[in-house]
C-alpha cells in the first residue's frame, strides 16, 4: 500500500545522476507495495543567489505506471528542461513514491509527491490514509487554498504552509521545519508514514509517522566511525557531522544493500534530518485529536539497530520472478522457521518444541477459555490449517474470525480469551484494528508474523517470528507454509504432555525435521503443473474442493489463483458440495479435489465418486501410489497429482505447494504479471 522512500548525502559529493539513481533503486525495491503510479523530487540547483545563500528550487516529477515509466519520463524531462546530471551537491534531500491508489485514479496530479501549491514550498510522500482529509480540505479552502488532486493526502502540505506562514506572519521567522510538522500530525488523523521536503528547509528532511510503518537507515563515510558496531547510540550520530548518507524508507528492503543500522521510527514520533545529525521529538501525548492543546514534544535518544535481512534475499537471484523465487525456496524458509525450535535426542531422548517469545505465557494460553485466530488472506487461511491440531492437542478450544469481519461485528473477545494475531507483514490495518479491539477488550494478544518491529510484533503481549525471510511477492507463498509450521509448533508448545499423546507428539515432531525434503520432493512437480497449466490456461473457472485440514488449501489454492492468474477460482469445503455447488459441475468445469490420505480420505473418495457421476472435470491431489483409488474410472476419468504423504496436520504445506505452482505457471502463460497483480499490493495498510 504505497512505499516510500528517501535518500540524504550529507558532506560528500553526489551528482544529480547518482542521487536519481538511489530513489529509482529504492522505488524498484518498494514497487511491490504498489504500482499503479509514482513520483519523486529533487533539487534544481546548489547554485548561490546574490547573498550568498543557496537557492534551492524542488522539483517534482510524477507519472502514471509504474517504476520504468517513472524512469524514462523523469530522464526526458531532464533533457528537456537541460538539467545538468553532472552537477554534484554535498548535501541534497531527495524523496521519492510509489503508488496504490486509495483517493483518486491513477494519474500525474494524483500521484506523489503531492505539493502545497506553485513553488513546492512544502512536498509529501505519504502511506497511508487520512480519515479526516474532507474536513481539513474545506477548512484550507476557506483560507484560500486550491486542490488540484483528489487525494487525501493534498491537505498535508497545504495545511504545512498554512501553519508555516500563520508562524512567520505572527513573527516567528525561527519556527523550525519539525515545530511545523508537529503542528501538522496534530491536526491529522488516520494512518500514515510521511516524508516532507521543503523549500523553506534546504538539505532537510522530516519523517513522522503513526500507524504506517517506516524506518531511517544510518550508513557512515568516515573509515573512524564505528563502522563496525552493530549498534550505535543515535545521540552519536545526532552530534557528529562526519560524512554520511541517510534513507528513509517503508521497509528494509530498499535500505539493506545501503546500510544494515536502522533505526524503526514509532508513532508518535518526528525525525528531523539536519545538519548531518538526526533528531528525535515526540508527542508525550500523542493521541491528539484537531484542536486539542497537547503537552510539549520532548526529544527522544534512541540505539540504532542492525537489519538480520541478507542482499540476496530481496534479489531474484536466478529466477524470473520473485514469486517463483519464494515458492522454489520454501525448503530453506522452513528450515530457518524451525531453525533452534525443535530438539530431539540428548540424554532423555526426549522430543521437545521451544519458542522463545512465548515462554512466559504458555501456561496462560493452556488456561484460556478460547483460542481466537485473526488474520486476513493467505494469513487467516494458514491459521485455519493449524486450527484442527490445536484443538486436538490443547483440548481449548479455537475460533477463526476475518480481522476485517470481528471489528465490523463488534465481535465477542474476552479477557479469558487469547487472541493470535497471524499477518506476514505484521502491518494489515485490519488486523491492527482488530489487535486493538482485542488489547481494549483484555485478551492476551499473541503476534505471528514475518516482520521483525513491525506493529503487530510490538503490540502484542507475546509472540513468534516465522522467520521465512523477506516475502516481496505480493502473493504469499513461503509466509504461508512457515505460518502453518510455526502454528503446528504453538499447538506443540501448548498441548498438554500426557502419555496418552506422546506418541502423536514425536509423529509430529518428526514430521517436521522432514518436511524440508519433502518439500523439495513437491517442488520437483514443477513442470507438470505448468504441463496442467497450458491446459487450464483459457478456462473462465476452476473450483478446488478440501475439507479437515485441507479446507484451508483449497481456500488457499483459489486464492492463489484468482490474484494472479485472474481466473476466477473458488475454494469450497468439500462437506458443503451437495449443498449447492454440485449444480455447478458439468463435463466442463475443471474442478481440483485434494484427497491425500488422513481421517477424511474415504468421504473425498465418495465426493470424487459423485462428481465422476456427473461427468465433472477431475483433477485430483492424493498421496503417492492412491491414483487408483482416487480414480473412480481409471486414469482417463481424472488428472492425478501425487504429493509425499506426510503427518496429516502437515499435510496443508506439501500440498499448497502444485497450487502455488500451478497459479503461477497460469499467470505466466497467459501474460501476466506475477509479481504485480492487477489491482493489488503487498502490506494492505488501509482499511
Ligand atoms: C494473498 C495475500 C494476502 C495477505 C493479506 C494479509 O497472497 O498475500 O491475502 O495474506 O493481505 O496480509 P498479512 O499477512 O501481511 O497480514
Amino acid at each position: 500500500m504505497c512505499g516510500i522512500f528517501a535518500y540524504l548525502n550529507y558532506n560528500v559529493k553526489r551528482d544529480r545522476r547518482f542521487i536519481l539513481e538511489i530513489l529509482f533503486n529504492g522505488l524498484r525495491r518498494l514497487e511491490y507495495r504498489g504500482y499503479d503510479s509514482a513520483g519523486i523530487s529533487i533539487d534544481s540547483s546548489s547554485s548561490s543567489d546574490p547573498n550568498g545563500q543557496l537557492s534551492f528550487s524542488p522539483l517534482v516529477f510524477r507519472q502514471e505506471g509504474n517504476i520504468d515509466s517513472l524512469v524514462k519520463s523523469v530522464y526526458k524531462d531532464v533533457a528537456s528542461i537541460k538539467l545538468n546530471l553532472e552537477e554534484l551537491f554535498c548535501v541534497h534531500a531527495g524523496i521519492a513514491h510509489t503508488r496504490w491508489a486509495t483517493h483518486g485514479e491513477p494519474s500525474p496530479k494524483n500521484s506523489h509527491p503531492q505539493t502545497s501549491g506553485a513553488g513546492n514550498e512544502f512536498l509529501v510522500v505519504h502511506n497511508g490514509v487520512i480519515t479526516n482529509y474532507e474536513v481539513l480540505k474545506e477548512t484550507l479552502t476557506r483560507h484560500g487554498f486550491n486542490f488540484e488532486s483528489e487525494t487525501d493526502t493534498e491537505v498535508i502540505p497545504k495545511l504545512a504552509k498554512y501553519v508555516f506562514d500563520k508562524a512567520t506572519e505572527e513573527g516567528d521567522q525561527s519556527v523550525t521545519f519539525s515545530l511545523v510538522v508537529l503542528e501538522v500530525m496534530r491536526h491529522l488523523e488516520g494512518a500514515y508514514a510521511l516524508i516532507f521536503k521543503s523549500h523553506h528547509y534546504p538539505n532537510e528532511l522530516i519523517a513522522c509517522k503513526r500507524g504506517s510503518p517506516l524506518l531511517l537507515g544510518v550508513k557512515e563515510l568516515s573509515e573512524d566511525m564505528h563502522s563496525g558496531a552493530p549498534f550505535l547510540d543515535l545521540k552519536f550520530i545526532s552530534e557528529n557531522r562526519h560524512p554520511k548518507e541517510l534513507f528513509l524508507s517503508s521497509d528494509a528492503s530498499a535500505i539493506v544493500e545501503h546500510t544494515k543500522k536502522v533505526l524503526v521510527i514509532e508513532d508518535g514520533e518526528v525525525v528531523h534530518l539536519k545538519d548531518g545529525g538526526v533528531s528525535i521529538l515526540k508527542f508525550e501525548n500523542e493521541k491528539g485529536i484537531c484542536g486539542n492543546a497537547l503537552s510539549r514534544p520532548s526529544s527522544v535518544q534512541r540505539a540504532l539497530s542492525f537489519l538480520e535481512m541478507e542482499v540476496e534475499q530481496i534479489n531474484k537471484g536466478k529466477y524470473e520472478h520473485y514469486m517463483q523465487k519464494e515458492i522454489h525456496e520454501q525448503p530453506e524458509s522452513l528450515t530457518t522457521t524451525m531453525r533452534g525450535r525443535l530438539k530431539r535426542g540428548g540424554s532423555t531422548k526426549a522430543k521437545t518444541v521451544l519458542l522463545g517469545g512465548l515462554k512466559d505465557h504458555i501456561k496462560s494460553i493452556r488456561r484460556s477459555r478460547r483460542i481466537v485466530f485473526i488474520g486476513c488472506g493467505t494469513s487467516y487461511n494458514a491459521a485455519l490449517a493449524a486450527r484442527p491440531i490445536i484443538e486436538e492437542l490443547s483440548g481449548v478450544p479455537v475460533t477463526m474470525e476475518i480481522a476485517s469481519d470481528l471489528v465490523d461485528r463488534q465481535g465477542p473477545i474476552y479477557r479469558e480469551d487469547t487472541a493470535v494475531f497471524v499477518s506476514q507483514s505484521g502491518e494489515t490495518a485490519d488486523t491492527l484494528l482488530a489487535l486493538d479491539y482485542a488489547l481494549e477488550n483484555g485478551a492476551l494478544c499473541v503476534g505471528i508474523t514475518n516482520t521483525v518491529g513491525s506493529a503487530i510484533a510490538r503490540n502484542t503481549h507475546c509472540g513468534i517470528h516465522i522467520n521465512a525471510g523477506c516475502e516481496i511477492g505480493v502473493a504469499s507463498t513461503k509466509a504461508y507454509t512457515s505460518q502453518i509450521v510455526v502454528m503446528a509448533m504453538l499447538a506443540l508448545a501448548i498441548g498438554d504432555d500426557a502419555i496418552s499423546s506422546q506418541a502423536r507428539r514425536e509423529a509430529i515432531i518428526d514430521g517436521l525435521f522432514d518436511l524440508p525434503n519433502k518439500v523439495r520432493e513437491v517442488l520437483k512437480l514443477d513442470q507438470e503443473m505448468k504441463e496442467l497449466a497450458k491446459l487450464l490456461i483459457a478456462e473462465q473457472s476452476l473450483l478446488v474442493f478440501g475439507r479437515g485440514y485441507n479446507f484451508a488449501t483449497a481456500l488457499e489454492g483459489a486464492l492463489k489463483v484468482k490474484e494472479v492468474s485472474l481466473m476466477h477460482s473458488e475454494g469450497m469445503l468439500a462437506g458443503e458440495m451437495k449443498h449447492g455447488p454440485l449444480a455447478l459441475v458439468d463435463e466442463n468445469l475443471p474442478i481440483i479435489v485434494i484427497a491425500t490420505r488422513d481421517a477424511c480420505f474415504s468421504k473425498q473418495q465418495s465426493v470424487i465418486q459423485q462428481l465422476h457421476a456427473r461427468k465433472g472435470r477431475l483433477i485430483v491431489v492424493c498421496s503417492k501410489g492412491d491414483a487408483a483409488a482416487v480414480c473412480p474410472g481409471g486414469s482417463s476419468s481424472c488428472r492425478v497429482i501425487e504429493v509425499p504423504q506426510v503427518e496429516d496436520c502437515l499435510q496443508p504445506v506439501v500440498n499448497i505447494i502444485p497450487l502455488q505452482l500451478l497459479a503461477y505457471h497460469l499467470t505466466v502463460l497467459r501474460g501476466y504479471n506475477v509479481d504485480q497483480p492487477r489491482n493489488l499490493a503487498k502490506s494492505v495498510t488501509t482499511q
